[in-house]
C-alpha cells in the first residue's frame, strides 16, 4: 500500500535512529489505510555495516503500526546500539489484496530464506501468475500468497543468472521491471549491494527527497550528494526535507556510494534529460493534528478556508470573474464540446453528483455523471467532441486512472480536478484544476468534497462567462460564493447541538438520509460518511423515490433526515436538515438543524457538514477509530 524508505550515507545512525525514522514514516502514511506492517534493516551486531549488510533483518506483523514497533522491541537478537556509518532501511504498510493480512503476506517481501533481495511494493502486478510459474519451474520456493513475492524471486533469479559479476542494482531492477505489468512502486534492498537503494515506479508515485549538509552541486540529477533520504509520500517526508524529486513511469533510481542517479529502460522523443529537485510547499503542521482528536475533525474545522483557497486569486468578487489559469488553454475547445462527462469514484463522485444540475444549466450542456468502474464495465461510447473530467482528491485512485487512458484513448479531452499537485491524474490529463484543500488525512473526505463542488461552481461560472442572459444568475452564485466561508463558520457552530444528537441516534442501527435536487449529493454523500466510519447502514435516497420502495423501510424506530410527510404518516422520526428560513418546514418539524440560506447550487456545501459532523460523533461514540476505518484505504490504487 505504502512504501517508506531511509538512506543515511556517512551520517551516523544508530539501528534504533534508524527504526524511528522508519516507524515514523510508517505513521505519517497510517491514515492510508493498511492492515499490517514490516520492516528490513541490516542485521548483525559488528559495527563495520559491509559485515552487517551480508545479513538482512525482516520484522512484520499483522495490525497497526504501534503492534510493529512492540514487535521490534521484543526483538531479543536486535542490537539497536549498533552504528551505521551507511545504511539502508525500507518500511511499507500493506493493504491485502493478494492473500489474508499474516506476517508472511506483509512486506519486505524476500528471494529465500537467506534475505537476499527484499522488495516492498504498492500497486499490483497482473502478470504475476505466470511469473510465479516460471520461477517454480526453475526450483523457486514460494511462502507467501501475494503478487510481491515473485518480484523479489524474480530480482534474485537475474542475479542467479547474471552475465557478469559486474551487474549494477540498477541493471538488475531494470531487467526485473521490463518483465512486470501492472501498476507499481518498488524500493530494492539486498545483501549483494550493502548501503545501495533501488527504486521504480509504473503507474504508481514514487518520490526521492534530498536532504544534505552540503549545498548540491546542481538542482537537477544525477546529483552528488552527502546523505540522502529516499521515500514516498509527501507526508512521510516533510518532516526530513523539503527537497524532493518526483520520479515518472519505468525511472529506476539508484542510490551507490551516496549518489543519486537514475536510469530509463527506454528513451523515448520528448523525454526530459533531467529530473528536477523541487521544494514540496507542505508544512509540518498542515500534516498534524493540533487540537482535534483526529484529522477528520480538523479536516471538518478547516473548511471555511479551504474553500477560500479553493477560490483564491481565482474568483473576483467585486467585478464578478472568474479564471482558472488551468483551464485558460482550452476554454473555448470544452465551450465547444457536445458533452460533459464527470468521472470519479467515492466521495468525489458526489461532487458531480452535487454539481451536476447547475452545471447543465449553466453550460446548457447534457452532462453524465459516471462512477469510474461502471463507467469502465460498460465500455461507455465516448467520442473526440467529449470532455472528460476526472475529479479526485488524491488523483491517484485506480479506477479513476483507467478510465482516463480510455478516454484519451478514444480521443476526448480530459480535464482533471484534483487536490494533490503531481499526481498521476493531474499530470495525465489535457488540463484542470487544482482545489487546493491542503493534505487530507482522514480516510473519510471531507474538506476535499466541498472544495471540489467550489472547484466544479467556478468551472460552471467561467463555461457562460460571455452569455449576457445568464449574467444575474452568475452575479448571484459569486457573492453566494464570497460569503461562503462565514456561513460555512456559522454551521460549524451548530456542532455542540450535532453531538447531543448523536447521542440520541448512536446505538440505531440505519439511518436513512433522503432529499432531492440539490440536496441528493447531500444524502448520497451523508449516507456515505456514515457508512465509513460508523459502521452503521446508512442509504441516500432521492425523495421522489421513497414511495417507489424505501418507504417500506420506515418505522418509528427509524431516524430519517428530510423527506417528510410521508415518513411522519408512517411514524418515523424525521430529523430535518434545512434552511434556516424555511419557517414553513420548521414549524412542522419536531426535531430540525437549521442551516444558514445560501443561493440554491451551493446550498449543498452547507447541508452536508451537519452529516459530516454527525458521522464524525456518532463514530467516536461507538468507540471507532475516526481516521483509519476497517477495511478502507484513503487512496485505492488497485483496480
Ligand atoms: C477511497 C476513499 C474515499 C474516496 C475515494 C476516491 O475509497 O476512501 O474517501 O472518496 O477513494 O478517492 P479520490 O482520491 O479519487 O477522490
Amino acid at each position: 500500500m505504502c512504501i517508506f524508505a531511509y538512506l543515511n550515507y556517512h551520517v551516523p545512525r544508530t539501528r534504533r535512529e534508524i527504526l524511528e525514522v522508519l516507524i515514523k514514516g510508517l505513521h505519517r502514511l497510517e491514515y492510508r489505510g493498511y492492515d499490517s506492517a514490516g520492516v528490513g534493516i541490516d542485521g548483525g551486531n559488528a559495527k563495520e555495516w559491509e559485515t552487517n549488510s551480508k545479513n538482512i533483518h525482516l520484522i512484520k506483523q499483522t495490525g497497526k503500526v504501534k503492534a510493529l514497533d512492540e514487535e521490534i522491541h521484543r526483538q531479543q537478537d536486535v542490537d539497536l546500539d549498533v552504528e551505521f556509518d551507511v545504511h539502508l532501511g525500507i518500511a511499507h504498510t500493506r493493504w491485502a489484496t493478494h492473500g489474508v493480512p499474516s506476517p508472511v503476506n506483509s512486506h519486505p517481501q524476500r528471494s529465500d530464506k537467506n534475505n537476499e533481495f527484499i522488495v516492498i511494493h504498492n500497486g499490483i502486478i497482473t502478470n504475476y501468475k505466470d511469473l510465479k510459474k516460471f520461477l517454480e519451474s526453475k526450483g523457486y520456493e514460494f511462502e507467501s500468497e501475494t503478487d510481491t513475492e515473485t518480484i523479489a524471486k524474480l530480482v534474485k533469479y537475474m542475479y542467479d543468472n547474471r552475465e557478469s559479476d559486474a551487474i549494477t542494482f540498477a541493471t538488475l531492477v531494470e531487467q526485473v521491471t521490463q518483465q512486470l505489468e501492472g501498476a507499481f512502486a518498488l524500493v530494492f534492498k539486498s545483501v549483494h549491494y550493502p548501503g545501495e537503494a533501488v527504486g521504480s515506479r509504473r503507474g504508481g508515485p514514487l518520490l526521492i527527497g534530498v536532504r544534505s549538509d552540503h549545498k548540491l552541486s546542481t538542482d537537477h540529477i544525477p546529483i552528488l550528494y552527502r546523505s540522502c533520504d529516499g521515500f514516498k509520500q509527501n507526508s512521510a517526508v516533510i518532516e526530513h526535507t523539503n527537497r524532493v524529486i518526483f520520479l515518472e513511469d519505468d525511472d529506476i533510481a539508484a542510490v551507490r556510494d551516496g549518489r543519486l542517479s537514475i536510469h530509463r529502460i527506454k528513451r523515448t522523443a520528448g523525454d526530459h534529460p533531467a529530473r528536477a529537485i523541487q521544494t514540496l510547499q507542505m508544512e509540518l503542521q498542515q500534516i498534524m493534528k493540533g487540537n482535534f482528536s483526529s484529522f477528520m475533525q480538523k479536516e471538518i474545522f478547516e473548511q471555511p478556508e479551504s474553500v477560500v483557497n479553493t477560490m483564491r486569486g481565482r474568483v473576483n468578487f467585486e467585478n464578478n470573474t472568474v479564471i482558472l489559469g488551468g483551464l485558460k488553454d482550452h476554454i473555448k475547445e470544452i465551450q465547444r464540446c457536445r458533452r460533459l462527462i464527470m468521472i470519479a469514484c467515492g466521495t468525489s463522485y458526489h461532487a458531480g453528483v452535487a454539481t451536476r444540475q447547475v452545471l447543465e444549466e449553466l453550460t446548457e450542456l447534457p452532462v453524465m455523471v459516471e462512477l469510474a468502474s461502471d463507467f469502465l464495465d460498460r465500455n461507455t461510447p465516448v467520442f473526440r467532441d467529449d470532455v472528460c473530467f476526472f475529479i479526485s482528491q488524491s488523483g491517484e485512485t485506480a479506477d479513476s486512472l483507467l478510465a482516463l487512458r480510455y478516454c484519451k484513448e478514444r480521443g476526448a479531452l480530459t480535464v482533471g480536478i484534483t487536490n494533490t499537485v503531481g499526481s498521476s491524474i493531474s499530470r495525465e490529463t489535457d488540463c484542470g484544476v487544482h482545489i487546493n484543500a491542503g493534505p487530507e488525512i482522514g480516510v473519510a473526505s471531507t474538506k476535499a468534497y466541498t472544495s471540489q463542488f467550489v472547484a466544479l461552481i467556478m468551472f460552471a461560472l467561467l463555461m457562460c462567462d460571455d452569455r449576457i442572459s445568464v449574467q444575474p444568475r452568475r452575479r448571484e452564485i459569486i457573492q453566494g460564493l464570497k460569503v461562503l466561508p462565514d456561513l460555512i463558520k456559522e454551521v460549524l457552530s451548530l456542532d455542540e447541538e450535532i453531538q447531543k444528537l448523536a447521542a440520541e441516534l448512536y446505538q440505531q442501527k440505519s439511518v436513512l438520509i433522503m432529499g432531492r435536487g440539490y440536496h441528493y449529493a447531500t444524502c448520497l454523500e451523508g449516507a456515505l460518511k456514515i457508512k465509513e466510519i460508523t459502521y452503521m447502514h446508512s442509504e441516500g435516497i432521492l425523495a421522489g423515490e421513497l414511495k417507489h420502495g424505501p418507504l417500506a423501510l420506515v418505522d418509528k424506530l427509524m431516524p430519517c433526515q428530510n423527506a417528510l410527510q410521508q415518513v411522519v404518516a408512517r411514524q418515523g422520526r424525521p430529523i430535518v436538515i434545512c434552511d434556516k428560513e424555511d419557517y414553513e418546514t420548521i414549524k412542522n418539524s419536531s426535531r430540525t438543524i437549521k442551516v444558514p440560506h445560501s443561493v440554491d447550487c451551493l446550498q449543498g456545501i452547507l447541508s452536508v457538514i451537519p452529516l459530516q459532523l454527525l458521522s464524525f460523533h456518532l463514530a467516536v461514540l461507538r468507540g471507532y477509530d475516526v481516521d483509519c476505518p476497517r477495511n478502507l484505504a484513503k487512496s485505492v490504487t488497485v483496480e
